[in-house]
């Protein structure tokens, strides 16, 4: 679509679209080193493949993509590369954040805010906050974001109301750990697809991803497009999701 509001497609649409899509954005610097050209180049092509990427999920059916956008390890990149990709966060959310909404977008944050710069707090929330009321598609840019930083909080807060006397520690379930989570709403990934070529969740919704189906794809993040998308949701389909349970019976 060139314009006007996002509607679903057709294609891979017809088979049942994974209802929420996690990516793990990777490659961009080989993608750069490869051309000769420098990594923060790689980042920005990367933002050029997640507009197509956004548009591509809404029109593929999809009704949550989250992006792993700038991880708590990322600290230790050097901080001219941290500076490209915050600079990025800024242009994308000030350039793009009204198309987002104009389509019927959503975005939602997970991570930790807190230690980030005043300026990207507020564009953040600014993006939160003029798409609270959107449904086309639920945009979720993971930043600053670590898994294991995430469970580590929800535990925090459930000792501090069991260390209150506001919680007995025999309701600290799963159940109720995945409640403190950062956006407990937002169902568990179907499919997370990293690109690249490496196999690996490095720290990216390591809860949420006990049941997803993982799929690899051997290209750098800034030449992923929708046929890529299509092409790991096709993987996707083959797949059979038992969740712990059996194999569903075949015939009569
Ligand atoms: C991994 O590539 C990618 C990242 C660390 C950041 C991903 C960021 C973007 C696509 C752009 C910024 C996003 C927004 C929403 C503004 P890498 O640098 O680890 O690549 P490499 O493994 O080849 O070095």
């Amino acid at each position: 679509m060139s314009n006007g509001a996002l509607s679903p497609g057709d294609g891979a649409a017809r088979q049942t679209p994974p209802r929420h899509v996690a990516i793990i954005m990777d490659g961009n610097g080989r993608w750069a080193s490869a051309r000769g050209l420098p990594r923060g180049e790689g980042h920005r092509r990367g933002v050029e493949a997640l507009r197509r990427v956004v548009r591509a999920a809404h029109e593929l059916g999809i009704s949550y993509l989250t992006i792993f956008s700038f991880s708590s390890e990322n600290w230790s990149r050097p901080a001219s590369e941290i500076g490209d990709l915050f600079g990025l966060l800024r242009r994308f959310i000030r350039n793009d954040l009204a198309t987002l909404h104009r389509d019927g977008v959503r975005v939602r944050v997970i991570g930790e805010r807190e230690g980030l710069e005043p300026d990207i707090r507020d564009l953040l929330r600014e993006a939160e906050d003029l798409t609270r009321g959107n449904s086309a598609l639920t945009l979720v840019v993971a930043f600053n974001y670590g898994s294991r930083q995430e469970i580590a909080r929800a535990a925090q807060r459930l000792a501090i109301e069991v260390a209150e006397g506001r919680r007995s520690s025999d309701t600290v379930t799963a159940e109720t750990l995945s409640q403190y989570l950062d956006a407990p709403d937002i169902p568990d990934p179907d499919l997370i697809i990293r690109t690249s070529g490496e196999q690996r969740l490095s720290n990216f919704l390591m809860w949420q991803a006990a049941y997803s189906e993982l799929v690899f794809v051997p290209i750098h993040w800034p030449d992923f497009d929708r046929a890529a998308l299509e092409g790991a949701i096709s993987e996707y389909a083959r797949r059979e999701r038992r969740f712990g349970g059996l194999a569903a019976k075949t015939g009569s």
